[in-house]
């Protein structure tokens, strides 16, 4: 159709818009022209979302910054905004990728199946959230707070938008070290987009922190095979931690 670039995020109606040209500025009484009304400047929302997550100095006022962030379309469709689980104290940080059904109806990540069969896998090196040690404790989050329609993937905008919040989330949780679960976490995080079975089990940057992609229990769910390569995900895991103490 000749169109080449998209310049707006939201559609104009033009047809409903006013044809009549701006009015001229009216003399005041002193004779000067008043100023024309200025259009807002159109805010970037990822600007916005770097501000809002730097002006968090506690995980609550994070949390508070996401309730009020108003870009992200899909906080309209979602039940809850689903911040994280598990002690905020932990060593270890999970980053998802979003609530699917379960969790948007309870507000806390990875309860549904998958979740269930994270809370294994993590059992199996003697670590689950909410541990009072925090050696053995789990803080969980996921890039978005929102559940996607239909659980689709995130956009890229959408993970743009959330990705100073998470960045800022383990800022905040203050970690040891974080696991990017699946391809959207570590594509997002790490800003790469090199597949997930790829990079899995490779120790990456995460500013100063390691942080290990792995593969989600949503494709270890599909693909049990795969449960061989999280397996020793996690005793790489269990090993850098030894390291660190
Ligand atoms: N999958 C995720 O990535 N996160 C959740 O919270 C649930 C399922």
């Amino acid at each position: 159709m000749g169109v080449d670039e998209a310049i707006c995020d939201a559609p104009v109606d033009r047809y409903a818009l006013d044809p009549a040209p701006a009015p001229t500025p009216k003399p005041t009484t002193k004779g000067v022209a008043a100023p024309s009304p200025v259009a807002p400047p159109q805010l970037d929302p990822v600007a916005a979302a770097q501000a809002a997550a730097d002006s968090a100095h506690d995980l609550d006022a994070l949390r508070a910054a996401l309730e009020a962030y108003p870009h992200c379309e899909l906080r309209r469709g979602a039940r809850n905004l689903v911040f994280s689980d598990g002690s905020a104290g932990a060593r270890v940080m999970i980053v998802g990728e979003a609530p699917g059904r379960e969790e948007d109806l309870q507000g806390r990540p990875f309860v549904g199946e998958a979740g269930q069969l994270l809370d294994r896998m993590f059992a199996a090196i003697d670590m689950k959230r909410g541990h009072p040690d925090p050696a053995r404790a789990l803080y969980i989050t996921n890039i978005l707070p929102w559940r996607p329609p239909q659980n689709r993937d995130p956009s890229a905008e959408e993970r743009a938008m959330m990705r100073p919040f998470v960045l800022r989330h383990i800022a905040l949780a203050e970690p040891d070290l974080v696991i990017l679960m699946g391809r959207i976490s570590a594509a997002t995080l790490l800003d790469t987009s090199e597949g997930i079975t790829r990079i899995r089990g490779q120790w990456r940057s995460l500013g100063d922190r390691p942080a290990l992609p792995m593969l989600h229990p949503a494709y270890l769910l599909r693909n049990p095979a795969a449960k061989r390569e999280a397996w020793a995900d996690l005793l790489a895991l269990q090993a850098k931690l030894r390291t660190m103490t």
